[in-house]
Protein backbone atom coordinates (compact mmCIF):
# COMPACT_ATOMS: atom_id res chain seq x y z
CA UNK A 1 0.00 0.00 0.00
CA UNK A 2 1.23 3.39 -0.91
CA UNK A 3 0.28 7.08 -1.12
CA UNK A 4 -0.02 8.13 -5.14
CA UNK A 5 0.37 11.83 -6.42
CA UNK A 6 -2.89 13.67 -7.19
CA UNK A 7 -2.97 14.74 -10.49
CA UNK A 8 -3.95 18.61 -10.72
CA UNK A 9 -6.18 19.62 -13.06
CA UNK A 10 -3.98 21.81 -15.78
CA UNK A 11 -0.82 19.76 -14.71
CA UNK A 12 -1.56 16.87 -16.72
CA UNK A 13 -4.37 16.19 -19.46
CA UNK A 14 -4.59 12.51 -18.15
CA UNK A 15 -7.99 13.93 -16.42
CA UNK A 16 -9.36 14.95 -19.52
CA UNK A 17 -8.98 11.73 -20.96
CA UNK A 18 -11.30 8.27 -21.48
CA UNK A 19 -10.27 5.71 -19.28
CA UNK A 20 -10.00 1.87 -20.77
CA UNK A 21 -12.27 -0.88 -19.07
CA UNK A 22 -10.71 -3.17 -17.23
CA UNK A 23 -10.79 -7.03 -18.21
CA UNK A 24 -7.39 -8.49 -16.06
CA UNK A 25 -8.45 -8.32 -12.33
CA UNK A 26 -4.99 -9.28 -10.55
CA UNK A 27 -2.33 -8.40 -8.18
CA UNK A 28 -1.61 -5.26 -10.17
CA UNK A 29 -5.30 -3.49 -9.89
CA UNK A 30 -5.51 -4.53 -6.62
CA UNK A 31 -2.54 -2.54 -5.83
CA UNK A 32 -4.31 -0.54 -7.79
CA UNK A 33 -7.18 -0.14 -5.36
CA UNK A 34 -5.43 -0.25 -2.23
CA UNK A 35 -2.88 2.62 -3.27
CA UNK A 36 -6.47 4.49 -4.27
CA UNK A 37 -7.85 3.86 -0.92
CA UNK A 38 -4.83 4.70 1.03
CA UNK A 39 -4.69 8.16 -1.19
CA UNK A 40 -8.22 8.83 -0.91
CA UNK A 41 -7.70 8.71 3.37
CA UNK A 42 -4.45 10.57 2.98
CA UNK A 43 -5.66 13.27 1.83
CA UNK A 44 -9.11 13.53 3.08
CA UNK A 45 -11.19 12.56 0.62
CA UNK A 46 -14.64 10.79 -0.24
CA UNK A 47 -13.65 8.95 -3.58
CA UNK A 48 -10.90 9.21 -5.88
CA UNK A 49 -10.78 8.08 -9.50
CA UNK A 50 -7.80 5.99 -11.61
CA UNK A 51 -7.14 9.05 -13.57
CA UNK A 52 -6.61 11.48 -10.34
CA UNK A 53 -3.24 8.94 -9.99
CA UNK A 54 -2.48 8.91 -13.68
CA UNK A 55 -3.82 5.77 -13.95
CA UNK A 56 -6.22 5.80 -17.35
CA UNK A 57 -8.27 2.73 -16.05
CA UNK A 58 -11.89 2.28 -14.80
CA UNK A 59 -11.80 2.40 -11.69
CA UNK A 60 -13.18 4.36 -8.94
CA UNK A 61 -12.88 4.18 -4.71
CA UNK A 62 -15.67 6.07 -2.67
CA UNK A 63 -15.97 6.34 1.20
CA UNK A 64 -18.73 8.76 2.34
CA UNK A 65 -18.15 7.82 5.59
CA UNK A 66 -20.00 4.58 5.03
CA UNK A 67 -17.26 2.08 4.15
CA UNK A 68 -14.73 2.02 1.64
CA UNK A 69 -16.41 0.82 -1.59
CA UNK A 70 -14.41 -0.23 -5.04
CA UNK A 71 -15.68 -0.17 -8.01
CA UNK A 72 -14.23 -1.50 -11.26
CA UNK A 73 -16.19 -0.56 -14.69
CA UNK A 74 -19.01 1.03 -13.08
CA UNK A 75 -21.97 2.41 -14.90
CA UNK A 76 -25.09 4.29 -13.91
CA UNK A 77 -28.09 2.23 -14.94
CA UNK A 78 -30.70 4.19 -13.25
CA UNK A 79 -30.82 7.49 -12.22
CA UNK A 80 -33.74 9.84 -10.40
CA UNK A 81 -34.41 12.95 -8.97
CA UNK A 82 -32.18 16.00 -8.70
CA UNK A 83 -30.15 17.76 -6.07
CA UNK A 84 -28.25 20.61 -5.98
CA UNK A 85 -24.60 19.62 -4.71
CA UNK A 86 -21.75 21.76 -2.99
CA UNK A 87 -18.70 19.51 -4.98
CA UNK A 88 -14.74 19.93 -4.88
CA UNK A 89 -12.12 17.71 -6.05
CA UNK A 90 -8.92 16.30 -4.48
CA UNK A 91 -7.51 17.30 -8.54
CA UNK A 92 -8.65 21.35 -7.92
CA UNK A 93 -7.63 22.28 -4.69
CA UNK A 94 -9.40 24.79 -2.32
CA UNK A 95 -12.10 25.27 -4.77
CA UNK A 96 -15.79 24.70 -4.58
CA UNK A 97 -18.97 24.77 -6.73
CA UNK A 98 -22.43 24.20 -7.16
CA UNK A 99 -23.34 21.13 -9.91
CA UNK A 100 -26.37 19.46 -10.43
CA UNK A 101 -26.65 15.95 -9.68
CA UNK A 102 -29.05 12.57 -9.81
CA UNK A 103 -30.43 12.57 -6.04
CA UNK A 104 -30.26 8.62 -6.32
CA UNK A 105 -28.19 6.39 -8.53
CA UNK A 106 -27.90 2.67 -9.28
CA UNK A 107 -24.75 1.44 -10.57
CA UNK A 108 -23.61 -1.57 -11.99
CA UNK A 109 -20.03 -2.62 -11.98
CA UNK A 110 -17.16 -5.21 -11.13
CA UNK A 111 -15.53 -5.90 -8.14
CA UNK A 112 -11.75 -6.61 -7.47
CA UNK A 113 -12.09 -10.17 -8.45
CA UNK A 114 -14.31 -9.44 -11.57
CA UNK A 115 -17.73 -10.34 -10.24
CA UNK A 116 -20.35 -7.92 -11.12
CA UNK A 117 -22.17 -6.19 -8.58
CA UNK A 118 -25.10 -3.47 -7.99
CA UNK A 119 -24.77 -1.17 -5.84
CA UNK A 120 -27.46 2.24 -5.21
CA UNK A 121 -26.37 5.88 -4.09
CA UNK A 122 -28.37 8.37 -2.16
CA UNK A 123 -27.32 12.06 -1.79
CA UNK A 124 -23.99 12.22 -1.08
CA UNK A 125 -23.27 8.89 -1.93
CA UNK A 126 -25.06 9.08 -5.33
CA UNK A 127 -23.17 12.57 -6.22
CA UNK A 128 -19.79 11.00 -4.92
CA UNK A 129 -20.51 8.34 -7.45
CA UNK A 130 -21.53 10.55 -10.54
CA UNK A 131 -18.24 12.78 -9.58
CA UNK A 132 -15.86 9.76 -9.53
CA UNK A 133 -17.44 8.11 -12.82
CA UNK A 134 -17.22 11.40 -14.38
CA UNK A 135 -13.67 11.38 -14.06
CA UNK A 136 -13.38 8.28 -15.76
CA UNK A 137 -14.50 10.08 -19.39
CA UNK A 138 -12.36 13.06 -18.76
CA UNK A 139 -14.93 15.01 -17.13
CA UNK A 140 -14.28 17.24 -14.14
CA UNK A 141 -16.78 18.72 -11.65
CA UNK A 142 -15.74 22.36 -12.69
CA UNK A 143 -17.08 21.85 -16.73
CA UNK A 144 -20.56 21.37 -14.86
CA UNK A 145 -20.38 24.15 -11.94
CA UNK A 146 -23.33 26.58 -11.77
CA UNK A 147 -21.49 28.19 -9.41
CA UNK A 148 -18.15 29.18 -7.84
CA UNK A 149 -19.12 29.17 -3.88
CA UNK A 150 -14.83 28.79 -3.00
CA UNK A 151 -15.30 32.31 -1.14
CA UNK A 152 -18.08 30.95 0.83
CA UNK A 153 -15.99 28.03 2.29
CA UNK A 154 -12.80 27.82 4.46
CA UNK A 155 -10.36 26.01 3.08
CA UNK A 156 -9.19 22.61 4.35
NI1 LIG B 1 -12.77 14.73 -8.42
Amino acid sequence: MAIRKIVVLGEDDVLRKHARKVDTFDKRLWTLLDDMADTMYEADGAGLAAPQVGILKRVVVVDVGEGLIELVNPEIIAAEGVQTCVEGCLSVPGKRGTVERPAKVRVHAQDRKGRHIEVEGEGFLAQAFCHELDHLDGVVYVDKMIEDVTDQYEED
